[in-house]
């Protein structure tokens, strides 16, 4: 086999091995420590999106199913999570994080089997990051105190977590971990195409010996998700997920006294200013929005470059993305996976007709992709303005929608002309230039001189349609605690 290979133009085969991992054919709910059948019975398949093959089968959790979970849920909250000494809860989120970083690889790869996404990212980044989650807040625990001095912090009671399919286990870190360290008890809902992790995790919190009831975790659709959203016993919502169904469970939630957060989609401005340093900046706009196929609620969607410097950085980026390897999510070599789904990839096709019949240019990298499987190859779209829909509407794909701007004031204005506020990010030699975009730009997260940089300490979140409330670091504690 390997004398076929030229190596001074191609990589040689490297796929991780996937004889060490286990998916068993089904999945039951996992509710008050245990696996239970879902009430009426109903399974559905989650399949591998690059080879289009059913992996296993999860439980369909009806309205019985979700009130078993919630009253599991509550019980622990009333007799052992909250009463017990916040030291303790600290220690089993630590074990959690500890047995997290122990089975890392078989994490990786089931995620990138169920998902999509390059063993690369969810070996060094998905996995990893959440355990650094789980390490992070079970250091809050016993030190609320601390983190909101002169108050007392009091959990809210039971917390309803809905995640989507495009960082599964990463999700999951994010809402599990501040609720459990704040005293709450837990039912999550893994996204119906990824929903493998988040029973692993299942799996592991069973052995880590967590009290039952404390993380309950079930699986279905939509209906499943607003199943618990409007069960009365919740006491706090978290969301992640599209805008349009996170405006569902707003107006779901209007008038109870359920808090809520919602993390919505995004439409970041990623900015190059003639004085930046080009290489880097073309590094970072590739990482911004080839990571995890574009399937990134903060990808940098909308590239502006300062006029004088397009060409260049245009050019650039071509040669950048015709290097990228699209293909087998399980290969090390691969920077670009598989779509998600079927209904991904029809999405992404479908704003990019619509940008090209609104007169754009399409730029498509010329790699060859796999028979099977979901994939879609890395696309620049230029001569597009701020009315097309491939600026304004969030694509989730592999697709670079490129402008230009002459003046900061222009591209502040561009930058904000969109309904969402998630990220941004700018590249500039001028820290004043930095100063003025970050204050001016209406993002909860800009980066400067880098793209896409995640840690447990730092807060992540919107403004306007891209949702309210923020996960991650102290203020990622604020939404599961009242404060009295
Ligand atoms: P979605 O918002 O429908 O799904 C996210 C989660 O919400 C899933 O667990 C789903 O089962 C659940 N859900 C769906 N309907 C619900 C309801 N009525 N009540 C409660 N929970 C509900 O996202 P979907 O359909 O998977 O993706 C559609 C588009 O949304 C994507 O093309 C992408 O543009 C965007 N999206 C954005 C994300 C982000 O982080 N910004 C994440 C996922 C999707
Ligand atoms: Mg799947």
């Amino acid at each position: 086999m390997t004398d076929q290979i030229d190596f001074a133009t191609e990589y040689a085969l490297a796929p991780e091995s996937t004889d060490h991992i286990e998916i068993k054919d089904r999945y039951s709910l996992f509710i008050n420590g245990e696996f239970v059948k879902p009430e009426r019975g109903k399974y559905f398949k989650t399949s591998n999106p690059a080879k289009e093959e059913k992996l296993s089968e999860v439980a369909e959790a009806d309205s019985v199913d979700v009130d078993n979970a919630v009253n599991a849920a509550r019980k622990a909250y009333e007799n052992t999570w909250s009463k017990m000494p916040p030291k303790e809860r600290g220690k089993y989120i630590f074990r959690i994080a500890r047995m997290l970083q122990e089975r890392s690889r078989e994490f990786a790869i089931i995620e990138s089997l169920d998902g999509g996404k390059p063993i690369r990212e969810s070996r060094d980044v998905d996995i990893p990051l959440a355990a650094a989650h789980f390490f992070y807040y079970a250091g809050w625990a016993d030190k609320l105190e601390y983190a909101f001095p002169g108050r007392k912090a009091k959990p809210l009671g039971v917390a309803g977590q809905i995640i989507p399919w495009n960082f599964p286990l990463l999700m999951a870190a994010w809402k599990i971990a501040p609720a459990l360290a704040c005293g709450n008890t837990v039912i999550l809902k893994p996204a119906e195409t990824t929903p493998l992790t988040a029973m692993k995790l299942a799996e592991l919190i069973q052995e880590a010996d967590l009290p039952p009831g404390v993380v309950n975790i079930v699986t279905g659709a939509g209906k499943t998700g607003s199943e618990i959203v409007s069960h009365p016993d919740i006491n706090k919502v978290a969301f992640t997920g599209s805008t349009v169904v996170g405006k569902m469970i707003q107006k779901a939630l209007a008038g109870s006294s359920k808090k809520y957060t919602l993390e919505l989609g995004g439409k970041a401005a990623h900015i190059i200013f003639d004085d930046a340093a080009i290489n880097q900046a073309v590094e970072g706009i590739i990482n911004g929005i080839f990571f995890n196929q574009g399937h990134v609620c903060c990808a940098g969607s909308r590239l502006y470059i300062q006029e004088g410097i397009a060409e260049e950085v245009i050019s650039k980026l071509k040669t950048r993305m015709d290097a990228l390897i699209v293909g087998d999510p399980l290969d090390k070599n691969t920077d670009i996976g598989a779509i998600n789904s079927k209904m991904q990839l029809d999405k992404i096709k479908d704003l990019i007709q619509s940008g090209e019949d609104e007169g754009g240019n399409i730029y498509q990298s010329e790699c060859a992709l796999p028979k099977n499987g979901y994939f879609y190859k890395p696309t620049l779209i230029s001569n597009v303005s701020q009315s097309h829909r491939v600026v304004q509407e969030e694509i989730f794909g592999p697709v670079l929608a490129i402008q230009t701007f002459r003046t900061i004031d222009e591209v502040i204005e561009k930058a904000n002309n969109t309904p969402y506020g998630l990220s941004g990010g700018v590249w500039t030699d001028k820290g004043a230039k930095i100063f003025k975009i970050t204050q001016q730009i209406r993002a909860g997260i800009m980066w400067a001189n880098t793209f896409n940089k995640f840690d447990p300490a730092s807060p992540f979140g919107g403004y306007k349609e891209s949702g309210m409330g923020r996960e991650g670091g102290l203020h990622g504690l604020y939404p599961y605690v009242e404060l009295i």
